[in-house]
């Protein structure tokens, strides 16, 4: 049996959050971190940049420059100042990548796109490590957690990413599906970078 998520569930959603996000600037450089198969995030917004890079672990498009390799390894090692639009678009949980990206760009503004699914952990039993570890909340079960206070559990998730040096956040939108995923558009001004 596939242990793979839905790759899309609602695309139009999907995409009104990236546009808005896009909206935001003149110039769109992208960096697409979890790119997918079809590429259906390069097909509906980001084939209008001047500039994109694909990363996807399994299994990269072949629309535009992508790359086999994982988020995680190329949050950490890319140059993340040639970018200012970064599509988090996991599965599941988008924050260990979005703070390796806010803590790593260098100093300007840039967006941030991300699709936070961790309501799925109640349905396969993982837990959201991360999340208990940045909000410390270590006596909630992960039913409350990801669950009954998501919405809560995202704000704080969010306000803890304007939390590291240097960055503020200035914008942000949301957006939520009947499944509980929610997508996120956030403008992030740097002021110094911090490795
Ligand atoms: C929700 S889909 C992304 C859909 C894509 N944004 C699009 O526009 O079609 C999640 C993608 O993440 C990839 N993936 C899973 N784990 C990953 C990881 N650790 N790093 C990079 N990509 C990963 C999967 O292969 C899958 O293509």
């Amino acid at each position: 049996m596939s242990n793979r998520g839905t790759d899309n569930s609602e695309e139009r959603l999907k995409l009104a959050v990236r546009r808005w996000l896009a909206d935001q600037f003149d110039d769109w450089r992208v960096l697409d971190l979890y790119c997918g198969e079809e590429g259906r995030m390069y097909q509906g917004v980001w084939s209008e940049a001047s500039s994109y890079f694909g990363v996807d672990k399994f299994r990269p498009h072949s629309l535009a420059t992508t790359v086999k390799m994982s988020a995680e390894r190329a949050s950490q090692q890319l140059r993340l100042d040639d970018y200012n639009l970064f599509d988090v678009d996991c599965y599941a949980s988008p924050w260990a990548v979005a703070r390796t990206i806010c803590r790593r760009r260098g100093p300007g503004c840039f967006g941030l796109a991300m699709t936070s699914g961790e309501e799925r952990g109640l349905k396969n039993g993982h837990s959201s490590e991360i999340i208990r570890r940045t909000i410390g909340a270590s006596g909630l079960s992960d039913y409350r957690l990801l669950g009954r206070y998501q919405d809560m559990v995202i704000g704080l998730m969010l306000r803890s990413l304007g939390e590291i040096p240097g960055t503020t956040l200035c914008r942000a939108a949301k957006a939520k599906t009947a499944r509980h995923i929610v997508y996120l558009g956030v403008v992030v001004e740097k002021s110094c970078s911090v490795t």
